[in-house]
């Protein structure tokens, strides 16, 4: 007995060593942690279990017979963070590059399955060459059976994304597929066809970076929700998203302790400035709402003129959606739409309720907005928040017009509470803008068509520029927005289901 468990440690400390010391080495002086270093690095001490360490590939073309190495580029297995279940494959670079073949694929697929079966959330840190060139089309079919198992388990359980190397080609499809993709920066890219094929088809000069990096993604097209300095950064960063998410969508996200603070905020009743001309800082605005530390932003850097993100409110994790007066005004457009119908999906999808603070002069005019469709985008964030059955809660901190008053999450599209600040503006549109319409005529004929413009302006503005039109109606009033945390901390949330589905 002593012989073979002897044996078996010996297999296990070469599977330990992944593509040997040297490969290591090359993976340190990247800045880059090793899969195993990653994954202990993730999970709680101790806790890992690891699932096919000395798992081979099968393939014996081009030499790759004598080329077997245990685990063969992907370690798999699970652990807890912070205590709770969670499933993780790391792709290990210096086996094949990380290369995907089949045997790497079924590692996964069987981790993913037991995910799924068991219900917690799974957590894939990519680092790889792509499709295993040896193998060929069962390194292909590897990857369409993970993506089938990411569409399965989208909704079911969450489902985050690390990329931490290169990730190219079909391989680009199962990260797209979860819920949340992290991008570390410098050290990794995310493109369908690299530089050299860009060059080849369209004649543009690109660099890696450019093409496919982590501010490329961040900034330019939203594909990462994430970025991070480096590979400690990004795996600290997906521990604190888990904390806002439960293990699976029959659970809610677990409750933190919270120690009363600060509960009246003064600040909330000077950030809305008195010209409803001047903008302000939303996000202020959100870190001042909720519980100290707690907001942390999604898609930062994309579509900026929505905000969206994960905060708690008296311990609770909540997610927030907020338009933001700093950029476009606060305008509705194509990108900032599909952020934010996707965000309220996922928290919808995850029981997690959502805040909606509002202050939105209505749809981005323009050729462009209407070319790249923003009647079918929009369309998708009026959706979102129409079909979601989390608890919602909607706050108008200045103006609500026209159909983005609606959008919003408003009440007549099911919201449960829909409160304003006496700084509210709800009408059909801005007070300069309707009185050019509907007093044309007397503007025209008037002696002074300025001053009779000045006039009606204020005319209008006091008649539907505030909340009141709105609270007569059906709205509730709120009178302190300073108070206004204490009273969100210590609402009985509406149940799941709104009464009235
Ligand atoms: N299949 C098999 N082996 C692969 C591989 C792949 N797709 N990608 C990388 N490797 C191997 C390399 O042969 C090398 O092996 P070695 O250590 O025995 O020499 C090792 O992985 C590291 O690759 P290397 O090219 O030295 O690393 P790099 O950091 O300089 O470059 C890439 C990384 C990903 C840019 C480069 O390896 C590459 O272009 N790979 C092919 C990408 C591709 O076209 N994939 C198929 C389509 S999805």
């Amino acid at each position: 007995m002593q012989d073979k468990l002897q044996t078996l440690q010996d297999k296990l400390a070469q599977a330990a060593q992944g593509g040997g010391e040297k490969r290591i080495e090359k993976q340190h002086a990247k800045g880059k942690l090793t899969a195993r270093e990653r994954i202990h690095f993730f999970l709680d001490p101790g806790s890992f279990e690891e699932m096919g360490a000395l798992v081979t590939h099968r393939c014996n073309d081009f030499g790759m017979e004598k080329q077997k190495i245990y685990g063969d580029g992907v370690v798999t297995g699970y652990g807890t963070v912070e205590g709770r279940l969670v499933y993780v494959f790391a792709q290990d670079f210096t086996v094949f590059g990380g290369s995907l073949s089949e045997t790497h694929a079924e590692k996964i697929c069987k981790l993913m399955d037991m995910a799924i079966k068991n219900g917690a959330p799974l957590v894939g840190l990519n680092d790889s060459g792509g499709a295993r060139i040896q193998e060929g089309v069962q390194s292909l079919g590897g990857y369409a059976d993970i993506f089938y198992r990411n569409t399965l388990a989208s909704g079911v359980i969450p489902q985050i994304s690390a990329i931490m190397g290169p990730c190219a080609g079909g391989a680009v499809y199962s990260p797209a597929l979860t819920d949340f993709i992290y991008m570390v920066e410098q050290s990794s890219y995310m493109f369908i066809t690299g530089p050299n094929v860009v060059k080849t088809v369209t004649n543009e000069e690109v660099s890696a970076e450019e093409l496919g990096g982590a501010m490329t993604h961040a900034v330019k097209s939203g594909v990462t929700h994430f970025t991070a300095q480096n590979d400690m950064d990004c795996l600290l960063q997906i521990k604190k998203l888990l904390s806002y998410l439960p293990q699976n969508c029959e659970e809610e996200a677990a409750m933190l302790p919270y120690e009363a603070g600060q509960e009246e905020r003064p600040a909330l009743n000077t950030i809305v400035p008195e010209n409803p001309n001047h903008p302000y800082d939303m996000r202020a605005l959100i870190e001042e709402l909720v519980d100290a530390d707690s907001f942390y932003e999604v898609n930062k850097e994309y579509a900026e003129n929505i905000v969206v993100g994960f905060a708690r409110l008296g311990g609770r994790s909540i997610g927030v959606v907020a338009n933001n007066p700093m950029v476009l005004a606060g305008c509705l457009d194509v990108d900032c739409s599909k952020k934010g119908a996707r965000f309220v999906r996922t928290c919808d999808a995850f029981n997690i309720p959502l805040l909606v603070l509002e202050d939105v002069p209505g749809f981005l005019p323009g050729t462009d907005q209407e070319w790249n469709g923003i009647i079918s985008n929009g369309a998708k964030l009026l959706y979102a928040f129409c079909e979601a059955t989390v608890p919602r809660i909607t706050v108008i901190t200045r103006k609500a017009y026209g159909g983005a008053y609606d959008v919003m999450n408003s009440k007549h599209i099911g919201a449960d509470l829909n409160f304003a600040w006496p700084s509210a503006e709800i009408a059909v549109m801005g007070a300069k803008g309707a009185s050019e319409i509907i007093f044309r005529r007397e503007i025209m004929e008037a002696d002074d068509s300025a001053a009779k413009l000045a006039e009606k302006e204020a005319e209008y503005a006091e008649k539907f520029a505030n909340p009141y039109r709105a609270a007569a109606l059906w709205g509730s009033l709120f009178a302190r927005p300073c108070v206004f945390f204490a009273a969100l901390k210590n609402l009985v949330w509406p149940a799941a289901t709104p009464p009235h589905r």
